[in-house]
């Protein structure tokens, strides 16, 4: 370290001998019979007077494990070692449950409890006597909510991901969970597999405890929470059943107390260029399009200015490093082995693409972190100038039919550049007929009979934050059965106003805001129309004129606006009332307003 860099860290933390914000529950000068009332029922279950009054770091484990949300389940054993790696460095743990989120079977959709998550954690770790956190992350949405809590509260806190799912397999092929819906879907759509035959080919991919084993939303989101610096360096791609990973809980308890005595909070890591850290190494390990919703929405919360625009100015241009399902072939297992994340971002660095020089969790730079990790196994991490693709980030579209959507250019096929764009004038604009489904069930029941052919754009809308609340994973179709039967090479793209899952490989526009029910443009949307679709300008424009956009703006507004469906829970209503547009990251308006707030 050079002596500027060691004074620009310094400035950052220092160590403090300030007292801990847990005495001012547990050992108040002023009120000794309110210390005592607080501290009273903790010692129920053993822990002693002396233990919870020699000012030791109290340490939240925020647990998101649970038989309701089994791809975290794992964290159930995990902070048993997250536990002694916090006793053994002199601090005391209170493991307690956060929301629980399971993105595979919660209904309407798991995103809608992000927020709720996000919300509950905040008023957790402000009301008790916490130190610092050890927030246990893993299932798409929870390493976001715990991201976003972490940022509002400002208290020293680190992720702990549970770790992807073994590999799956049918005989020799590599199954990948999530991913293997996708294809299973359509080899069902083209009659070539059952009803059985699809149940069949969908749990080969889930073959133990952990995560997603594909580079889908989850693991991406624990790579980004590793890139920001929140957890240790090389923890994300550890499978959840490996050694490697108990020993990680145990390293991860160990790093938290070390964080509360150096005083190393969220603020003084996810700065500005950890962001866009972050940003850079989506691109290159091929990350999920869910990603620029939360790492936005992780931003707002710490007052971090970062918009659509940073995604495709910083990410757009970089290559794809990481031969990962769902753009690339390995799964979880071969990724970890073979470097993980910070193999990646070594090969970043030399490029000069990261921001060397900032602190992470463990208190040591990014170079520290990562430099010289480069991979061993160049079939799975590829080398910057020998790249998957060279051109892998998400472009930023806008246009006449919705301000802001996002594209990832890293799952476009070869089929679909050949095929699909083939009369188009050049590679990179073509105009197609759209056929419009309101939601999920209208696709349903519709596409089969709807006018699609081979250069058709499905478009999904009313499935926003707004109009199927949380907004639904839903924009990646599959084509009709009649089109696979006959031997359809490519994903018909997809354009919507709510997300696709990060496992799923179609040419998708997503996250487009405003939504239909905000009478955005997508509300005015026909069967029929030509839309025209132009990734050098990032434009998507329908080819109506201006004023018969007009007219039928008004026509919508003067029928009420867009339809869509009510709110069953008390929930779902406040969260329509307080939920901002998916390109800002789907954040509570009102909540971002508050910030830093452990030190208020
Ligand atoms: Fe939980 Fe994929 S469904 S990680
Ligand atoms: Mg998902």
């Amino acid at each position: 370290r050079t002596k500027e860099l060691e004074e620009k860290l310094s400035k950052l933390t220092t160590t403090s001998d300030k007292t801990l914000r847990s005495s001012k529950w547990l050992n108040r000068a002023d009120d000794k019979a309110m210390s005592a009332l607080y501290m009273d029922r903790y010692l129920n279950y053993g822990l002693t007077r002396e233990e919870l009054m020699s000012d030791r770091p109290i340490i939240g484990i925020a647990n998101s494990g649970s038989d309701l949300a089994p791809c975290n389940r794992h964290h159930l054993t995990l902070a048993k070692r997250v536990r002694e790696g916090i006793r053994s460095a002199g601090g005391i743990a209170i493991e307690f449950p956060t929301h629980p989120i399971q993105e595979s079977s919660r209904r309407p959709t798991a995103t809608l409890d992000r927020n709720l998550s996000y919300l509950t954690l905040v008023e957790m770790l402000y009301a008790y006597p916490f130190d610092g956190v050890v927030l246990m992350t893993g299932c798409d949405k929870t390493t976001p909510a715990c991201l976003m809590a972490a940022a509002t509260i400002n208290i020293p806190a680190i992720c702990l991901n549970v770790g992807p799912m073994l590999n799956g397999y049918d005989k020799h092929t590599l199954i990948g969970s999530g991913t293997v819906v996708w294809k299973a879907r359509e080899l069902h759509a083209a009659g070539e597999i059952d009803d059985d035959g699809v149940t069949e080919m969908v749990t080969k991919g889930t073959p133990s405890a952990g995560h997603c084993n594909t580079m889908g939303t989850a693991s991406t989101m624990n790579a980004l929470a590793e890139a920001l610096g929140m957890a240790l360096p090389g923890s994300a791609a550890i499978p959840a059943p490996y050694k490697e990973r108990g020993q990680c809980a145990y390293k991860t308890g160990l790093q938290i107390v070390e964080m509360v005595h150096a005083d190393r909070k969220p603020s003084d890591i996810m700065t500005r260029e950890a962001f866009e850290n972050a940003i850079v190494s989506n691109t290159a390990i091929g990350g999920s399009t869910n990603a620029p919703i939360h790492l936005n929405a992780v931003a707002k919360h710490i007052g971090v200015k970062l918009d659509n625009d940073d995604w495709d100015e910083l990410g757009h241009g970089l290559p794809l490093l990481v031969n990962m399902q769902p753009a690339g072939e390995i799964l979880g297992e071969e990724y970890f082995r073979a470097g993980g994340l910070p193999a990646v971002m070594a090969e970043l660095l030399d490029q000069g693409k990261l921001h060397g020089d900032i602190l992470t969790a463990n208190g040591k730079t990014v170079r520290e972190n990562v430099q010289g990790k480069h991979s061993w196994d160049r079939r799975s991490i590829k080398a910057y100038d020998e790249p998957m693709i060279k051109e892998a980030g998400f472009l930023h579209m806008t246009g006449n039919l919705f301000d802001s959507a996002i594209m990832k250019t890293s799952v476009i096929s070869k089929a679909f550049r050949e095929e699909f764009l083939e009369n188009a004038e050049d590679l990179n604009a073509f105009e197609a007929k759209a056929i419009v489904f309101d939601g999920p069930e209208d696709y349903q029941a519709r596409i089969d009979t709807a006018d699609v052919d081979e250069r058709t754009i499905l478009v999904m809308r009313g499935t926003g934050p707004l109009g199927y609340p949380g907004a639904a994973e839903v924009v990646n179709m599959t084509a009709p059965g009649r089109l696979l039967k006959k031997g359809l090479k490519y994903s018909l793209p997809c354009i919507g106003d709510g997300r696709q899952s990060g496992t799923s490989g179609s040419p998708s526009i997503l996250n487009a805001s405003p939504e239909a029910a905000e009478n955005g443009n997508l509300a005015i949307l026909r069967d029929g129309d030509m839309l025209r679709v132009d990734l050098t300008k990032r434009r998507v424009d329908i080819l109506i004129s201006e004023a018969e956009i007009q007219k039928r703006g008004e026509d919508l507004l003067a029928d009420g606006g867009y339809k869509y469906i009510e709110s069953h829970t008390p929930y779902q209503d406040l969260f329509r009332r307080e939920v901002g547009p998916l390109s800002e990251g789907m954040v509570f308006r009102r909540a971002v307003q508050f910030q830093r707030v452990a030190q208020k």
